[in-house]
């Protein structure tokens, strides 16, 4: 990691954690269930509801909201609140994902509906939606003028809608045969790149940049997420559990249709019929992943992420970043196309 980003990200992420536990904390010194469950989820609690500090997530949302902003010559703390509301939605997407997604493991724990029942769960995310919105509103304390908090208000709403409807189609596609590249692509913009392009777009609208810059800013998030949702079904399918802590059968077993399994799906008659079959035990997963590097796959995927990595690029520099915070967003796209985690 360059100094550039190591330095920037300790500051800004120290502060967002704080922002963050402002925004759900119970007002009591210790949190009822409710509160727990909340805390839980962001890594603050145990499974008892006792204090430990656990990984929190990769936190790249908020932190290029916050860069960005630095980058398009504002003050990166006035757009905390924001960035802090990007980052509990996110979780919030989590929450729920994990039961649609019947994943048992995040971040290495126990997924919030594994432990106290899918119903609680549903409950929890509610919450941390409504705590996001609540979060969003702090934006007027810090001195952001309230047109530009009102705008981002309307573009954190219209995310959220994408966000859902991108949710949907996933879902929808695990039932479906003959899905499309085009479809997939609209599905990942809408349930994973239009809120990595929403931290990117609030971080240059709250720093007061010129629409032209804004546009660019947003889409080199828009295409900085698709990269990574890309390389999400790669780690989805041949990612080290122990480093993504997540399950790495259940894309499979749940028949989703990430990029690998439709590019699988086109150019292996033996996937083909494979995936004709109802259960979907250990010997499924095993036998399909076979099938797919049999394919190519992986390759063909790793290709895609690469392409929308550069096309982020290449609007990064049209929007004209300066300083150490633009060097850091060059690190951090970087990074994320070679995560493993
Ligand atoms: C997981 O997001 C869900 C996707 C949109 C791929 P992250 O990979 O950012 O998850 P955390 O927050 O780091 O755990
Ligand atoms: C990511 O969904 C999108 C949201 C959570 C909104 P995935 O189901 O692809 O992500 P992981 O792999 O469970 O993190
Ligand atoms: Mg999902
Ligand atoms: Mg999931």
């Amino acid at each position: 990691m360059s100094s550039e980003l190591k330095t920037l990200s300790q500051t800004m992420l120290a502060a967002l954690n704080e922002e963050m536990r402002s925004v759900l904390q119970s007002g009591e010194e210790q949190p009822d269930s409710f509160y727990g469950m909340i805390h839980y989820h962001m890594g603050w609690v145990n499974e008892q509801l006792q204090p430990v500090q656990v990984y929190p997530g990769k936190q790249i949302r908020p932190l290029l909201c916050l860069l960005t902003c630095q980058a398009a010559g504002g003050d990166w703390q006035q757009a905390l609140p924001a960035a802090a509301a990007i980052e509990i939605l996110h979780n919030f997407s989590l929450v729920h994902d994990d039961i649609e997604d019947a994943s048992p493991t995040r971040r290495g724990r126990q997924t919030m509906w594994q432990i106290w029942g899918i119903e609680q769960a549903i409950n929890t995310g509610d919450a941390m939606f409504a705590l996001a919105h609540l979060a969003m509103s702090r934006l007027l304390d810090c001195g952001v003028p309230a047109p530009i908090v009102v705008q981002a208000l309307r573009r954190f709403d219209e995310t959220c809608v994408r966000l859902t409807q991108g949710q949907h189609a996933d879902m929808d596609f695990e039932k479906r045969d003959g899905v499309t590249v085009a479809e997939y692509m609209a599905m990942i913009e809408g349930k994973t790149a239009v809120l990595v392009s929403l931290a990117a777009e609030l971080g240059a609208r709250i720093a007061g940049a010129e629409e032209t810059a804004v546009a660019h800013y947003a889409q080199f998030g828009l295409e900085l997420g698709l990269a990574f949702q890309v390389k999400d079904d790669i780690l989805g399918i041949w990612g080290d559990e122990a480093l993504t802590g997540k399950s790495a059968a259940t894309d499979i077993t749940t028949k989703k249709k990430t990029l690998p399994v439709l590019y699988g799906l086109e150019h292996s008659a033996e996937l083909r019929q494979l995936y004709t079959q109802n259960s979907t035990d250990e010997n499924f997963v095993s036998q399909a992943i076979q099938h797919l590097d049999t394919c190519g796959a992986r390759a063909f995927t790793e290709s895609k992420a690469s392409a929308y990595s550069e096309g982020s690029f290449d609007h990064l520099q049209a929007a004209q970043p300066h300083g150490a915070a633009a060097l850091a967003l060059h690190e951090l796209t970087n990074m994320l196309l070679q995560r493993n985690s």
